[in-house]
């Protein structure tokens, strides 16, 4: 199993979703801005579901102007097997919530996944579109993205990592397809595995509503000797991995 980086998690507990939001997209912007001195680029891997989009509108509404978009790049961190203008898609839900109302287009825009495209060949196109994008020093290493921005479901998985999918044991490739369990809405997904996410500079977890209020305690708090790890605990980021929750998924952490 991969270690996770040597960044132990921190959590930062915020009354409602949104409170919680604007300080999401405030940290994306001061990740952004700490990318973009150092390296002179921002890689950002984006996460899917609901919980983004309030985060996603800000950052293409009151912080739009905050962040260089001409030289940063966006990618997805796993996207459902389904056209992009579909209401499930993770791209949809990027492209309409922020991405289309950027004041500059991003550098450059990597959509997971094309309509029709047989999951495992999308999932080895993606990844030698990473090791394009990510020149590393060597062909083992990941790619670095400078954020990746995670949620959680109820089950703890993140990304499209599920308790008990193969997919989680994945050390080699950086990019898989997933094939869910049957009560998962879109079975059919392609994912970034644990050695791409866990070789992110941060990871940001946003994470709201009491239905995460389990996984998010689990994940935190010390596991039980003969406890299995949730997906989510296994993602750490190599310089921070920080969890922002509204007080409905922190629980009794938000005392
Ligand atoms: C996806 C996401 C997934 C998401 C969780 C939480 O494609 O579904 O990338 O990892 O973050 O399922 O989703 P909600 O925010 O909708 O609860």
């Amino acid at each position: 199993m991969t270690t996770p980086g040597p960044a132990a998690p921190r959590a930062m507990v915020f009354p409602d979703l949104a409170t919680l939001s604007d300080a999401v997209a405030r940290a994306v912007v001061e990740a952004a801005h700490e990318s973009l001195l150092h390296r002179g680029r921002f890689t950002i891997a984006l996460s899917g579901g609901d919980t983004p989009r309030p985060a996603y509108e800000l950052l293409g509404g009151r912080y739009a102007g905050d962040i260089d978009w001409s030289r940063t790049e966006i990618f997805f961190g796993d996207e459902r097997c389904v056209p992009q203008d579909d209401a499930r898609s993770n791209f949809r839900l990027a492209r309409e919530s922020f991405l289309s109302r950027l004041p500059v287009a991003p550098r450059a825009l990597y959509p997971m996944y094309e309509a029709g495209e047989p999951p495992g060949v999308a999932a080895q196109r993606y990844e030698e579109l990473l090791r394009s994008a990510f020149p590393a020093m060597s062909a083992a290493d990941p790619p670095t993205f400078d954020l990746a921005f995670q949620g959680v479901g109820p089950d703890g998985h993140t990304a499209s990592l599920f308790p008990g999918n193969p997919a989680l044991g994945e050390l080699e490739r950086w990019v898989v397809p997933v094939r869910a369990r049957p009560d998962v809405e879109i079975r059919d997904r392609i994912s970034l595995t644990l050695p791409a996410l866990n070789h992110a500079r941060r990871v940001l977890f946003m994470v709201a509503g009491d239905a995460k209020r389990d996984a998010v305690s689990r994940v935190l708090r010390p596991r039980q000797a003969d406890e299995p790890a949730l997906p989510a605990a296994l993602v750490s980021g190599l310089d921070d991995t920080c969890w922002m929750l509204d007080v409905a998924a922190a629980g009794d952490l938000a005392r």
